[in-house]
């Protein structure tokens, strides 16, 4: 069989437990996984990207096959200059699968050489976002639980 890599596309702003949960399953699956940054958001961001990048690097570092990367773009675009053959995204409540449906599908007609697929979140992470993370320390709470360590430590200069 073919050399499986694969694309983490997101925000990661910041990155949860339930995104640490998607990247040891999705590095399994893949021969080499690339957990991509998406760098032109519109949304107002807590952290600047090279932060983003560094926390997913310090907690991912027990994971040999993968690597931390940002994009600018279309994803599609991007999963062709790195010649990857998988998007994978976490799938957490059915209001989660009918945007990415529609997001697989739109790719797939851009770029029917890269392939979706939909990871469903471990329980005990569905109900957790990054959103309602930013949200909790905004309004002064502890995100310890929702976190890892090295994501929490630099919450806690935020706050
Ligand atoms: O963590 P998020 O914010 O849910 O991730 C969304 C992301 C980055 C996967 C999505 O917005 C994306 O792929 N953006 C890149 C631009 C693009 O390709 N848009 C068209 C998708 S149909």
């Amino acid at each position: 069989m073919a050399s499986l890599v694969a694309i983490y596309p997101g925000s990661f702003d910041p990155p949860t437990n339930g995104h640490l949960d998607l990247i040891s399953r999705a590095a399994r699956l893949a021969n080499h996984l690339i957990v991509a940054i998406l760098r032109n958001t519109q949304k107002q961001p807590l952290f600047t990207i090279e932060e983003r990048a560094e926390m997913l690097k310090e907690i991912s570092a027990h994971l040999p096959n993968v690597e931390i990367d940002c994009f600018d773009g279309l994803l599609v675009d991007y999963a062709a200059r790195r010649k990857a053959n998988l998007i994978v995204r976490g799938i957490r409540t059915v209001a989660d699968y009918e945007v990415e449906l529609q997001m697989a599908h739109l790719n797939s007609r851009m770029r029917p050489q890269t392939e979706t697929v939909f990871l469903p979140a471990s329980a005990e992470y569905s109900f957790l976002s990054s959103r309602m993370v930013k949200e909790i320390i905004m309004l002064g709470g502890d995100a310890a639980n929702f976190v890892p360590e090295a994501v929490q430590r630099r919450l806690k200069r935020v706050n």
